[in-house]
């Protein structure tokens, strides 16, 4: 198969460089550019920018287009639904594309209990969402998050994220009962047991020794984990931490809700994180690659917990528009019928090998870590010390995308580079957008 990336200009090439500079005097700063380019066509995991570039999109739209960019399905499903009507607002008037989805995420997602999902517009607003339900239903006002946490951000999302530059810098004040403690985090654990197999963290004592410190558990409604770490670093949870975390919520009546945004839809080898640790959470927030690129997030959960608020409590004018409905139909169905989670598995395997063996070769690659295709590469300028090496990841994200492929960072502390490339990838695709990093990784870290 003939190469897909296609430099015809230097990146930016001019006509990005001119809107940018449109950009510079029309959008605030504050929205980042992670890149300079500006895309005019996107398919399955290739972008082609307005000067006629073509590139690998190895970050996905951020992890929304695990199926692809304009999978032929979607396309369809959405240009079907334009032909019938576009909004008449669901708590007026209901649809069918938004009760059926509803329906299958209830039997989708971990657990034989009757659920209950509904739909508003973004990540942050499930998030916000669910709490409202778990406050709702509990009667109680404590919520507990993690450090290394990204939930959105709307006040409530950043109350509950953690890194404070850029997300937090001068928004404060942040919302009150929201409790932080520390995620197993373990290539960074100083615990004298690291890196013997087990955990430290996973010990009753330890949650009942923060709770104790922080926060009366009988006051705390729920507790919301991504089990794998995203934005934070792509960190993925040890499954016995899981373990002891979900019996302790339970001895007490809390609310486990698992933040499945970034990690849902196949994005870790299975249809959803929980899968990896037998989960069964109370409540789930999913988005992103939901709807393959049009705006939809969803809460699913006990139909106990949801059904606890009263009519109005929930929705919004445009949550669960038809065409995103549509969307989220076609990406379930490419999902189940072209085998998209067992796809995700063996883009992941592939990814893994190749971090691996890089990993061997590059002393600035301090961990190499994730689960199915949610992998990512730590990288550190020294192994014994474990310093972070951010500039250095600054440097290869440049240097990929001037070699034609798109990169994403991540980490709190910035020096983690991650993979969220479409689960469509063609294999040779696949590797050209890999041997790029490579070539990148060996620039920059001489
Ligand atoms: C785990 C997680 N939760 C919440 C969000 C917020 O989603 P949105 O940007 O759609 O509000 C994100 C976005 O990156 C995320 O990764």
């Amino acid at each position: 198969m003939a190469k897909v990336i296609d430099l015809k200009t230097s990146i930016p090439g001019p006509r990005s460089q001119a809107l940018g500079a449109r950009r510079a005097q029309a959008v605030p700063r504050g929205v980042p550019a992670t890149t300079p380019i500006a895309i005019v066509q996107a398919d399955n995991a290739v972008v082609i920018d307005a000067d006629g570039n073509r590139l690998i999109d190895f970050g996905g739209g951020i992890g929304v287009v695990n199926a692809g960019h304009r999978h032929p399905r979607i396309v369809e499903a959405v240009r079907e639904q334009l032909e019938h009507f576009t909004h008449v607002c669901f708590p007026v008037s209901m649809y069918e594309p938004y009760i059926t989805l509803a329906e299958r995420l209830n039997r989708l997602t971990p657990g034989t209990h009757e659920k209950r999902t509904f739909f508003v517009n973004s990540g942050a607003e499930a998030v916000e969402n669910a709490i409202k339900a778990a406050r709702r239903f509990t009667g109680r006002q404590g919520i507990v998050c993690f450090e290394h946490a990204f939930h959105g951000r709307t006040y409530l999302g950043l109350t509950l994220t953690s890194k404070v530059n850029p997300y937090k810098l001068g928004f404060g004040p942040f919302m009150p009962e929201v409790y932080r403690i520390p995620f197993p985090y373990c290539y960074r654990c100083d615990s004298p047991s690291r890196g013997r197999g087990a955990c430290c963290m996973a010990d009753r004592a330890h949650l009942e020794h923060l709770f104790a410190a922080h926060v009366d558990p009988g006051s705390v409604a729920a507790v919301i984990i991504e089990l794998e770490i995203g934005e934070g670093g792509f960190i993925p949870a040890p499954p016995e931490y899981v373990k002891v975390l979900a019996q302790f919520c339970r001895d007490h009546g809390i609310m486990l809700i698992a933040d499945e945004i970034q990690t849902g839809f196949g994005r870790t080898g299975k249809l959803f994180a929980c899968e990896h640790y037998g989960l069964v959470p109370d409540l789930i927030t999913t988005a992103k690659s939901l709807a393959g690129g049009l705006p939809l997030a969803a809460v699913t959960g006990r139909a106990d917990v949801l059904d606890a608020a009263q009519p109005g409590g929930l929705g919004g004018t445009y949550g669960g528009n038809p065409l995103a409905c549509a969307a989220a139909l076609a990406v379930l169905d490419a999902i189940e019928q072209e085998g998209l989670v067992e796809k995700g598995e063996r883009v992941g395997a592939r990814i893994r090998a190749r971090f691996l063996e890089w990993q061997q070769r590059y002393p600035v690659i301090g961990d190499v870590r994730g689960l199915g295709a949610m992998m990512a590469l730590e990288l550190v300028k020294d192994r014994s010390t474990r310093e972070p090496a951010k500039e250095l990841t600054g440097r290869l994200q440049a240097e990929a995308l001037k070699r034609g492929v798109i990169l994403l960072s991540a980490g709190t502390l910035g020096n983690v580079v991650r993979v969220l490339v479409p689960l469509t990838v063609e294999d040779a695709v696949l590797e050209e957008g890999l041997g790029v990093m490579e070539r990148s990784l060996r620039e920059v870290s001489g």
